[in-house]
């Protein structure tokens, strides 16, 4: 098959003259001092719509959304030349494309973000070059500069002989050019009809003005830069990749216009052209043909495909097609025939994306249907060509490739003969299906051994049994109310009717007739083969109505009458339901000695007694204290022996041997925040900020932990300058200065020994380490123990920071808190490095101990060059050493094991 690709024709001529760069504009002979004779114009390939531009843009790939052109962008060469746009028409009459553009000219009258289509018959300006009466704008007045006309024949020019008159068509002609498709017919030439209809068809020209549009500056794409001849450099730019979206955040909002003047572009002179490579945009002679040598590639060809393409950038080269027709694929310019069953494929000949007849896609390869006789097959629709066979066939020996059905009844076999499984109701029995025996639905190993059962039937073990009709107990034919060999209770066989069970009397469960009944529901009694209520109160009876088993509720039982209930003071009484015949009284309540048979309610809070004023048993929460029944004083909740001695406290109170005191903090010891014993630095359940509970203590966090969290090196938060990483603190310099975390400048990277400052909080010492300052110092300065600034509620004196006392006396030095200024012997809790002792002082740790609890040599923490262990520092060199050492040992044995063999 031969395809195509007919392009609007425009073949231009090579040309004998001499021309370079500086050529005199058309439009502005007189000022460039040269001869009418040599003259440049617009190039006639850069017209929308012209062959070149239709084979640039398919040749670029860009062709199924966009078309190339050319024009001004804003007012200045510096703003419009050699730079390239996509631009998207938004109006009422959008083109089906984008276009791609590049700025090659200036107009003194377009704005920013306006460009200026460069189209045939599309407005000239100020100048006109284009046909007689040719003009030049010059400063106020239109003047004789301009050169000879590119198209003298054109009617346009007669429209227009003097912009300056008062003439609608000569108005139209020098701003937006021809405004209606049949005027195109008025152009000199049969090229210039064509595209100027072009541009009425492709709707880049509308009877709609300046059009709105959104545009995104793009990189230049090759086909552009070829017809132009300009190469910026504009590669931080990305090339077109399909039609402009609103979303996209580089598109900004435009306007669009068009024009033609024929003049020589701005871009044309190289000094207007900054940044772009050695040449300038191309200018044309007269014929509209290139002036700079005759470069013939700018002619339009008819391209003619090799057969195997769709469409080609090159006429008869199979290896140069641009896209290939269905079933085939692109490979390399090459279109390669997709690979069967593959209909049409991708990327590959055998990657499918559609199949032959018979095949159906899955995934990305076509797999064949097969005849229904077969389950996987090596040709589809071919009940000769099966790999294997449907439920219910077999591969038939006989005749290769082909399925042939199973035995009646049978799923799967392998021969005619040999079936290997049956259908449901059918056992294989020796290679056979035989049915199942009714009642039997399925069964297995034989006809009669169920698995499961017909309607009406329960399976039980691996038989069927009949389910009798709801009145039968037993029966010879199931769901059968007339085959009954005997009776549900509550029904009898009735004689009359053989086989049937016909419901006992009314309140009888049992009965061999409806006149004979032999048991009765609970509350009746059997009398002469009848069931009689019993009377109330009894419940239940037996020989007779009266005679009581049960009786009905608040009636208890006596012998065989049920007695009515006492009166509701009593406990026990004489006489049922009278108030001064009790016998016992109920709990609260004693026999009134004054009032023989009547009960008389017990003191208050008192549960037992046997007078007003001899209690024996009291409520929850009050005592007996002389056989009275007294209240326990709050905040006690039980007491025993006195009302003040507690057992247990109200909520928020905490026992404290016999007391209860407020658990609250106002109780609480110093140090604690929240505690469950006051007044005992052991007993915190919550410390304040920048400590942590450890075993009933709260220890100062260590720096630059702000708070913490399970042991003092635990952060929970950091001081300023230090952000929490897990749950260490790290500097704040890491990200800028790369110094070790602890410093904040440093001279070494990454080297905790090199820091030359340290953050806030921090110390430097001779060896370039940062230290913190010992709480609550805050900054210090000579050592971590003189302190120049403290945290808060401290003050500094001298060094030291004590606490600030709320009547502004301070605590003794060593106090972190205390309960009397100036005093060593009332610290509440002590500075970080101090151990509270039971007479309220504070001692130091012992070294290497920083911190400790418990006792002086029990550590916390450790001081610079130890390591934790077990509650011990250890130092870090004497860790060292050991390795040493067993290095050394390891090493002489090695070297007398090597003696002793050298000996043998
Ligand atoms: C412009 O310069 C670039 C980089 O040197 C080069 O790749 C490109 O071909 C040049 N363009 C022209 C039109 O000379
Ligand atoms: C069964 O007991 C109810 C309720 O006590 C009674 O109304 C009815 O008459 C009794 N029926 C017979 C047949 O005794
Ligand atoms: C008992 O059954 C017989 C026969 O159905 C019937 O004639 C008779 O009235 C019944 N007697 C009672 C007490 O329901
Ligand atoms: C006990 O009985 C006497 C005589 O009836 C009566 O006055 C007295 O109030 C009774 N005591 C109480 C606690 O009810
Ligand atoms: C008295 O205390 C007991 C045991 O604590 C408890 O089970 C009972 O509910 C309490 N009674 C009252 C009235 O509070
Ligand atoms: C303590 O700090 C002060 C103030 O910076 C300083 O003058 C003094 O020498 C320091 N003392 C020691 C022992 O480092
Ligand atoms: C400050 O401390 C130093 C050394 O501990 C001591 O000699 C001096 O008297 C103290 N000054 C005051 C005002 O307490
Ligand atoms: C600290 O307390 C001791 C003992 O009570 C006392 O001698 C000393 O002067 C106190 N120091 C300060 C700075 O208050």
């Amino acid at each position: 098959m031969l395809s195509n690709i007919l392009y609007l024709v425009f073949i231009s001529q090579a040309i004998a003259q001499s021309y370079d760069y500086n050529t005199s504009n058309v439009c502005d002979v007189g000022s460039q001092g040269k001869s009418q004779n040599q003259v440049a114009y617009m190039c006639t390939h850069q017209a929308l719509g012209s062959c070149q531009l239709q084979q640039a843009v398919q040749t670029d790939g860009y062709s199924s959304f966009a078309e190339y052109g050319f024009g001004g962008y804003g007012n200045s060469p510096q703003a419009s030349c050699c730079r390239c746009f996509q631009i998207q028409v938004q109006d009422s009459d959008t083109p089906a494309k984008d276009i791609i553009v590049q700025g090659i000219n200036t107009g003194g009258d377009v704005n920013s973000n306006q460009f200026d289509l460069s189209m045939i018959a599309g407005g000239f300006g100020a100048n006109n070059g284009c046909a007689n009466k040719v003009f030049a704008w010059n400063g106020g007045a239109w003047d004789g500069r301009a050169g000879p006309a590119q198209y003298p024949s054109s009617a346009a020019g007669s429209w227009c002989s003097d912009p300056t008159q008062d003439n609608s068509q000569c108005q139209n002609a020098y701003s937006g050019g021809i405004t209606k498709k049949s005027d195109c017919a008025k152009l000199p030439n049969n090229n210039l009809v064509q595209l100027c209809e072009y541009s009425f068809d492709t709707k880049w020209r509308t009877t709609n003005g300046n059009r709105d549009t959104i545009m995104k500056e793009v990189r230049c794409p090759p086909g552009l830069i070829k017809l132009s001849g300009c190469d910026k450099d504009d590669s931080s730019l990305s090339y077109p990749s399909g039609k402009l979206s609103a979303s996209d955040p580089k598109v900004v909002k435009g306007k669009l216009t068009h024009m033609w003047d024929c003049c020589k572009p701005s871009c044309s002179w190289k000094d207007n052209v900054s940044n772009a490579n050695d040449t300038a945009v191309m200018s044309c002679d007269a014929s509209g043909t290139n002036i700079l040598g005759t470069n013939t590639s700018f002619q339009c060809v008819t391209l003619t495909c090799d057969a195997s393409c769709k469409t080609c950038s090159a006429s008869n080269d199979a290896s140069k097609c641009t896209s290939c027709n269905d079933g085939y694929v692109l490979l390399g310019g090459r279109c390669q025939a997709c690979q069967s069953p593959c209909q049409n494929c991708q990327t590959d000949t055998n990657i499918c994306t559609s199949c032959i007849k018979d095949y159906t896609l899955s995934g990305n390869t076509c797999q064949g249907t097969c005849d229904s006789t077969c389950k996987t097959c090596s040709k589809p629709l071919d009940s000769t060509q099966c790999n294997s066979c449907n439920s219910g066939f077999y591969l038939n020996g006989n005749n290769v490739g082909s399925c042939a059905q199973c035995p009646q009844f049978c799923t799967s076999c392998t021969s005619n003969s040999s079936c290997q499984s049956c259908n449901d109701g059918y056992v294989l029995l020796s290679g056979n299906c035989q049915a199942c025996q009714s009642p039997c639905q399925n069964c297995q190993t034989d006809t009669n051994i169920c698995t499961s059962c017909i309607k009406g039937y329960t399976l039980s073990g691996n038989t069927c049994q009949g389910t009798c009709d709801s009145t039968c107990k037993t029966c010879s034919k199931p769901l059968d109310s007339t085959q009954c060999t005997s009776c549900n209770s509550g029904f009898y066989l009735n004689g009359n009717n053989v086989g049937s069970c016909t419901q006992c009397p009314q309140n009888c469960t049992s009965c061999t007739s409806n006149s004979t009944c032999q048991s009765c529901n609970d509350g009746y009694v059997l009398l002469s083969g009848t069931c009689q209520v019993c009377q109330s109160p009894c419940q239940n009876c037996q020989t007779d109505t009266n005679i009581c088993t049960s009786c009905i509720r608040g009636y208890t039982l006596n012998g065989n009458k049920c007695q009515a209930p006492c009166d509701s003071s009593c406990k026990n009484c004489s006489k049922p339901q009278d108030a001064t015949q009790c016998t016992s009284c109920n709990s609260g309540f004693y026999l009134n000695g004054t009032n023989v048979g009547t009960c008389a309610q017990c003191s208050s809070n008192c549960s037992s007694c046997t007078s007003q004023n001899s209690c024996q048993a009291c409520n929850n929460n009050t005592i007996l204290v002389n056989g009275q029944c007294q209240s326990c004083t709050s905040p006690c909740q039980t007491c025993q022996t006195s009302v003040t001695n507690c057992l247990s406290c109200v909520s928020g109170y905490t026992l404290n041997g016999n007391t209860c005191s407020a658990s609250n903090s106002g109780n609480c010891h110093l140090s604690c925040k929240t505690c469950s014993k006051p007044n005992d630095q052991n007993f915190c359940t919550s410390c304040p900020t920048g400590y942590l509970v450890l075993g009933g203590n709260c220890q100062p966090c260590q720096k630059p932990c702000q708070d913490c969290s399970g042991n003092p090196n635990s952060c929970t938060s950091c001081i300023a300058n230090y952000s929490l990483s897990g749950n260490t603190c790290v500097g704040s310099n890491q990200d800028q200065t790369q110094c070790h975390s602890s410093c904040k400048t440093c001279s070494v990277q990454h080297d905790q020994n090199a820091c030359t400052s340290c953050f806030d909080g921090f110390l430097i010492l001779g060896n370039g380490n940062c230290q913190p300052c010992q709480p609550p110092c805050f900054n210090c300065s000579g050592n971590p123990n003189n302190c120049t600034a403290c945290e808060s509620g401290f003050a500094v004196q001298n060094g030291t920071c004590t606490k600030v006392l709320s009547d502004n006396k301070q605590c003794n030095s060593t106090c972190q808190t205390c309960t009397q200024a100036n005093n060593a012997n009332t610290c509440a809790s002590c500075v970080s490095g101090f151990l509270l002792t039971s007479n309220n002082t504070c001692q130091a740790c012992q070294s290497p101990c920083q911190t400790c609890s418990g006792s002086t040599t029990s550590c916390l923490s450790c001081i610079a060059n130890y390591t934790l262990q077990d509650k011990q520092c250890v130092s870090k060199f004497a860790a060292t050493v050991k390795t040493t050492n067993s290095g050394i040992l390891k090493l002489a044995l090695v070297v007398l094991i090597a003696i002793l063999i050298l000996l043998i």
